[in-house]
């Protein structure tokens, strides 16, 4: 494996610090995964590998039975005079709160639901730009998926907006932060960045980025997609201006989710209709929501209050918020093991090299995302001989198109990628690396031996 050794600042999210056992037996994990009706599927008598968390997560049967019974009971559109909506609009009410609680945001009107992120971002980065002119700055980085890149580089061509690049050091797949203090000036308007790559696991130091940001007079735009599964997320002690996650990808269904400090959502002009609420959450959430899928995420909430409670260590008497960051904090624990495994398994497969934080020193500077390639084969081919074994996992660029680019993967289809999240096992992680060996051993027997 390539071995890594800068070390990072300050990388948490503040509410990630203190002690959690998380999920430590093998019972309680049998307990957790019995929530997720998915993970009882098999394939040829085994268990189906789910290690494509990064494309998105299955979800616990609490998601599943809140979907459905918002479908059979409360399906009804916004602000009627009837039951029916009444019961959705409180049911849009009490998600907006819950999120507000995930997210550590001060209350119910910082948070929106649309589409997914990208839909979000787009939004932002429309309104944010009615209020730009050419010569302003924005900060983009390689390291992130492209849905926080592209909606920046769009006001370039819109607005006359310059776009800096911060880069990533290559031999560890960290942002460099010389090149973002460098980027960042008199004229940047916004930073935009993520809180961990989906591509590698690397967290980033947002506390530090989002102090230089707006030391500069910057706002941040914080992409959480990746951490929110993984990670507590305090939008108060990051401080940062806005923040973008998508239920789908933490247990939740097919949404998006998207924060903003009360002033910020107020005084941008949002692109909406006319008769829509003036007042944020309401201006940026152009439409119909998606009631059976916000109800849905109600359920994923009930879920990791369980999981705070039986894993983490809350009270009955803990406030949701409390109660939502014990879940995460158990989620971290749990990870931190499964990421060590990883690291050792993976490093015994002849062949392979891994990306990223290898060191397992810095297991704190990551997230279980792990991205590799092996000799002879292409990412698409090992996904494919992985995919006969029952194991899920993703192989490519997925949209972390620069960072591809600048490891210099673009030509060769990118890398595989294994995501573990706190439902997987550590017999998936053996039964991986035991697949992997085959392939590799295979791979070796079947290559025409070197002059
Ligand atoms: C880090 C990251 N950001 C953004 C996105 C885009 O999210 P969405 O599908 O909700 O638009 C993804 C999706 O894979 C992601 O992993």
């Amino acid at each position: 494996m390539s071995s890594d050794s800068n070390a990072q600042p300050r990388t948490q999210p503040l509410a990630d610090r203190g002690a959690a056992a998380g999920i430590s037996s093998g019972e309680a994990l049998s307990t957790v995964r019995a929530e997720f009706p998915a993970l009882s599927r098999r394939h040829g008598g085994e268990t189906y590998s789910y290690l494509d968390g990064p494309g998105g997560t299955q979800v616990p049967r609490r998601t599943i039975a809140a979907m459905t019974d918002y479908l059979e009971r409360s399906n009804a559109n916004h602000e009627g005079a009837f039951a029916t909506s009444e019961e959705s609009d409180a049911i849009l009410a009490e998600a907006h709160a819950a999120a507000a609680d995930f997210l550590g945001a001060s209350g119910p009107d910082e948070v929106a639901f649309g589409q997914n992120m990208t839909t979000l971002t787009f939004a932002v980065s429309r309104a944010l730009g009615r209020t730009l002119r050419a010569g302003d700055e924005v900060v983009v980085t390689r390291l992130d998926h492209d849905a926080n890149v592209a909606p920046w580089l769009a006001l370039e061509e819109e607005r006359g907006v310059t776009v800096r690049w911060v880069g990533v050091r290559a031999a560890d797949c960290t942002l460099d932060l010389d090149d973002l203090e460098r980027s960042v000036g008199p004229r940047t308007r916004l930073v935009a960045v993520g809180l961990a790559s989906n591509a590698v696991g690397t967290i980033n130091p947002i506390p530090h980025i989002v102090e230089m940001a707006h030391a500069a007079g910057a706002w941040t735009y914080v992409d959480a997609v990746h951490a929110a599964p993984h990670l507590p997320i305090d939008v108060a002690a990051l401080d940062t201006d806005f923040l973008v996650c998508s239920p789908y990808k933490f247990f939740g269904p097919h949404l998006g989710l998207l924060y903003g400090k009360r002033e910020r959502l107020e005084q941008l002009a949002a692109y909406k209709v006319r008769p829509a609420p003036s007042e944020p959450p309401g201006k940026w959430e152009t439409g119909t929501l998606p009631g059976e899928a916000i109800a849905g995420l109600l359920g994923t909430f009930d879920y990791l209050s369980w999981l705070g409670r039986e894993f983490g260590g809350a009270d009955e008497s803990a406030t949701r918020r409390a109660t939502l960051v014990a879940a995460m904090r158990a989620v971290r624990a749990t990870e931190l093991g499964l990421a060590r495994d990883a690291l050792t398994a993976l490093g015994d497969v002849p062949g392979l090299v891994l990306r990223g934080i290898v060191d397992p020193a810095r297991l704190d500077e990551r997230v279980p995302t792990f991205a590799f390639t092996m000799a002879g084969l292409t990412p698409h081919e090992i996904a494919a001989e992985l995919g006969k074994h029952g194991i899920a996992v993703w192989d490519g660029d997925y949209y972390a198109y620069e960072l591809i680019r600048a490891l210099g993967l673009a030509e060769s289809g990118g890398l595989v990628r294994v995501g573990l999240v706190h439902y997987n096992e550590p017999a998936e992680i053996e039964r991986l690396a035991q697949a992997l060996r085959e392939i590799a051993g295979r791979t070796a027997a079947s290559s025409p031996p070197r002059a």
